[in-house]
């Protein structure tokens, strides 16, 4: 058992799991759903299992465990009350131990803890977590020349995409800083914003940055614009470069919404990037402008080795066919994405297009560039013994397919 979490715990049971764990115990007091979500998501590691302890009220642990499931393998609850086991397993409890245990029943839970986690992850996978933790995360940034081409909708669905393969292994950050729409396309409150992430309170303090951090109920995590346009000049474009190499420390897969063109905050995070996702939609300027903006990155030594290209609102007999595309840009055209009303719907109701309707001939392709994406890093990665790392001054381009 690498990491177990108690909330709430009382000194027997901290005394016990410390005799047989030590250090690979991490206690929590009972807290809001916020900090323990926050205290939980910067571990340095994802915890196995999460004991919530005899000083918690059970219907708090209940609640918190409805929150906290996917940061975790097992969660366990120490009552003595056989009754509460139905709502306990609905919150996602598998586990559970009696008041005052002995240390053969602390040694006992650990164990079931191990079987289930070994069940559920599979050894392999188990030891792959344990190993991607220390290696620093993707940094994957999606950007194109032209506005309105879908680059959000790239950018939210692949997070939905690789949440369902990672929960909480990924975090969207939207730096569109004045006009970003992650947040609508997700249909999510802007509480905090990239810009309270990139002050310099959240710089010096992960704890801090965690904060500000909304948890999706889908498994990832959200950096939403700041609602006003004003906000971002506020900003120091020189904190980029840090933010994303903060998240990328904590999660495998640090998504990256940009505003059209290349500014400097765009700049700035192609600079981190492992992959860049430039989209492109069906007509001849959004086509040109992403010639050049490839031609300027690779001159400027900042195209990362992965660089897909992604077609948006591709519809039949539109004058502009991705072989053309292609012709034009120079390098093919990775996953061609359908104009679909189900993209469109899901948009203006703040589902993406992955949740709300999986089997869409877009919600396929759009997949597709997550999948892509990830075995061209993960073969990268194997190759490079592991690190995600950005490729700078790499001139030549790699494709992805
Ligand atoms: N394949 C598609 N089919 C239909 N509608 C789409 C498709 N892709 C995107 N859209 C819709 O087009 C609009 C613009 O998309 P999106 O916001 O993703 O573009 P963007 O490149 O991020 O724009 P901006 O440059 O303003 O940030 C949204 O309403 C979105 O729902
Ligand atoms: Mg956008």
């Amino acid at each position: 058992m690498s990491r177990v979490v108690l909330i709430g715990a009382d000194t027997l049971l901290e005394h016990q799991a410390r005799i047989l764990l030590g250090d690979e115990v991490v206690t929590l007091a009972p807290a809001s759903s916020d900090v323990l979500v926050t205290r939980l998501i910067w571990l340095d590691r994802r915890p196995e299992l999460i004991v919530f302890g005899p000083m918690m009220p059970t219907q708090l642990s209940l609640t918190l465990a409805r929150t906290l499931r996917d940061l975790a393998d097992v969660l366990a609850l120490v009552s003595d009350d056989p009754e509460i086991v139905p709502a306990a397993s609905a919150a996602g409890i598998t586990e559970y131990l009696g008041h005052d245990p002995e240390l053969e029943h602390v040694d006992a839970l650990f164990d079931a803890a191990r079987e289930r986690v070994a069940r559920v992850r599979g050894v392999a996978d188990s030891r792959r977590a344990d190993q991607t933790r220390r290696t620093p995360g993707r940094i994957v940034v999606v950007a194109s020349p032209k506005g309105g081409v879908g680059k959000t909708t790239v950018a939210v669905n692949l997070a939905v995409g690789l949440a369902e393969a990672e929960p909480s292994q990924v975090v969207i950050v939207d730096l569109d800083l004045q006009f970003g729409d992650v947040a609508t396309l997700l249909g999510i409150p802007p509480r905090h914003s990239t810009v309270d992430a990139l002050s310099k309170a959240a710089a010096r303090d992960e704890f801090v940055l965690g904060t500000f951090l909304h948890e999706h109920a889908d498994g990832f995590f959200v950096l939403p614009a700041p609602e006003s346009p004003s906000a971002a000049d506020r900003i120091d474009p020189k904190r980029v470069g840090h933010l994303l190499r903060q998240l990328a420390a904590r999660f495998r897969h640090v998504i990256v919404d940009t505003s059209p063109g290349l500014g400097e905050v765009a700049l700035a995070a192609i600079e981190q990037a492992s992959a860049l996702v430039t989209v492109v939609g069906p007509d001849a300027t959004s086509v040109r402008g992403a010639r050049k903006s490839l031609e300027t990155l690779r001159e400027l030594h900042l195209l990362p080795a992965s660089s897909p290209v992604v077609m948006n609102n591709v519809e039949p007999r539109s004058g502009m066919s991705p072989v053309d595309a292609a012709a034009v840009i120079g390098v093919p055209v990775d996953v061609v994405v359908p104009r679909s009303r189900a993209v469109l719907r899901g948009g203006n109701l703040g589902i993406p297009v992955l949740l709300s309707t999986p089997r869409d001939a877009a919600s396929r392709a759009l997949r597709e560039v997550g999948r892509r994406l990830d075995e061209n890093l993960s073969r990268r990665e194997s190759r490079d013994g592991g690190r995600a790392v950005p490729r700078r001054n790499a001139p030549t381009k790699e494709k992805v397919s």
